[in-house]
């Protein structure tokens, strides 16, 4: 295999992070608490009993971390701004603290040469929110919007790229089904009424970018590949079952302005006998995008399993009737994520296949591996499987290229090792380490490797 895939000169490498799994200060400057704040104090919630207090230290180093990206080379960084920085409580007019500190980044970032790219909600919800309801009510999303055009009204001059959402079915599943993310919730229904609340909130925010006259909008969405895990029929229609929720789910109302319908699943009925739905919703969701965000990680290879109550008398919002096998033969990260980079190339094909023109260009925009990194005495990180993963994965979206596959930049998750959500900081997926008693950061040898692909990339072409 050739050291570096090969990409035209205009394709865009990046780099991506979120706000509450780097910045910490989250009691400073008016910050206002988020629904993660509360979720880490309940015990049992995250692995290593973690929470974002300081995290990577971001948000007094953030200086560092811009030096860490020019040197690195990057066209592009993606980060997401904070709700609760911006809106303490949720509503009313920006906190001038809150919106200066996204301004000089970004000014910081412009002095660098970076393009910015700004999430706007990377599942930080104000408390006050959550506590009125969260994604569960259809207020929420009126006032995402309300928040989306006090950020775009500071930094829409300044920023080229924004992204409403990152991961919505994190929001809704793992969030109000599941329980395994903040607001740690196993409740029924309601969790398909954040489902709908959170795509009903891309399309205000998506209107309110526009009005605001921001060049380029989308979403981002965990899409995944999704296989049988062998002939049996029960199996195939498990498989139909998870690519209906995991993706389905997300690209029909965005893409096709219809909520996905298959003749061996019975949990869209129950969307549809939902009374959360308006007339007008799926115009709204379906309004066009600039491109499409795709996080990508691991296939999901599935055979068919009993229905499972999370707890007695309530009803499982999310259909699991379905569960991941291993894969076999495949390498396994430190999540426990089968690596299977083919499978990268086939999803984005078999986009292009459903939606044809009506698929937008597409943003990789988080794609990367957590390992065991053991520095070395002096500090350094030789993660050989990091950059293995790196390169195969680079190596399907080149694929995805050469098949036609419209995909304009790449940003890889991430750029320093961070609070990895409910497993704390026990998992690291940056290409700089980080020491968090210190906050040293060290570039590891997969940031070497990057920086001389986007160094080499475009001239190879
Ligand atoms: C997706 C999420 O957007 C990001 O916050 C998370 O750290 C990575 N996946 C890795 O799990």
């Amino acid at each position: 295999m050739s050291r570096f895939p090969t990409f035209p000169p205009e394709f865009e490498f990046g780099a991506a992070t979120s706000a509450y799994q780097i910045e910490g200060a989250v009691s400073e400057d008016g910050r206002g608490p988020s629904i993660w704040d509360t979720f880490c104090r309940r015990p049992g919630a995250v692995l290593d009993g973690g929470d974002g207090d300081t995290a990577c230290g971001h948000y007094h180093r953030h200086r560092e971390d811009v030096s860490l990206l020019a040197d690195l080379g990057v066209r592009s960084y993606r980060f997401s701004v904070a709700w609760p920085r911006v809106q303490p409580t949720g509503a009313g007019p920006a906190n001038p603290k809150g919106i200066d500190f996204y301004s000089r980044l970004v000014d910081d970032l412009l002095h660098a040469g970076i393009t910015p790219a700004v999430t706007l909600y990377h599942w930080d919800l104000p408390q006050v929110l959550e506590d009125a309801g969260g994604w569960r009510c259809r207020d929420t999303a009126a006032r995402f919007a309300e928040y989306t055009a006090l950020v775009a009204d500071a930094l829409g001059d300044r920023v080229p790229r924004w992204i409403t959402l990152n991961e919505p079915w994190c929001s809704a599943f793992l969030g109000y089904a599941d329980g395994e993310h903040a607001p740690g919730a196993r409740e029924g229904t309601p969790a398909l009424a954040a489902a709908h609340h959170l795509l009903v909130a891309h399309g205000l925010s998506l209107r309110a970018l526009r009005a605001a006259g921001v060049r380029e909008a989308g979403i981002a969405l965990n899409l995944t590949h999704v296989s049988p895990a062998g002939t049996r029929p029960e199996d195939r229609e498990a498989a139909v079952r998870a690519e209906t929720q995991r993706n389905l789910m997300w690209t029909e109302p965005l893409l096709a302005g219809r909520y996905p319908a298959t003749e061996t699943d019975t949990w869209e009925e129950l969307i549809e006998r939902q009374d959360f739905r308006r007339a007008g919703d799926l115009d709204l969701i379906s309004a066009p995008m600039d491109f499409l965000g795709i996080n990508y990680y691991t296939p999901s290879t599935v055979r068919a399993a009993p229905y499972r109550e999370p707890d007695p008398g309530r009803r499982h919002a999310r259909d699991n009737r379905f569960e991941e096998v291993p894969v076999p033969g495949a390498r396994r990260t430190a999540m426990g994520w089968p690596v299977v980079p083919g499978t990268l190339r086939s999803l984005l094909t078999s986009l292009r296949e459903r939606y044809g023109p009506a698929l937008p260009p597409v943003h990789i925009t988080e794609n990367g591996s957590a390992e065991h990194d053991t520095p070395a005495a002096d500090g350094t990180v030789h993660d050989t499987d990091r950059i293995a993963y790196l390169r195969a994965h680079l190596g399907a979206v080149a694929d995805a290229m050469a098949d036609g596959v419209d995909v304009r930049g790449y940003y890889v998750w991430s750029l320093l090792d961070n609070f990895e959500w409910s497993y704390g900081y026990s998992r690291r997926f940056g290409i700089v380490h980080v020491d968090y008693a210190t906050q040293r950061r060290t570039p590891k040898a997969s940031y070497a490797w990057y920086r001389e692909l986007i160094a080499t990339a475009g001239a190879r072409a």
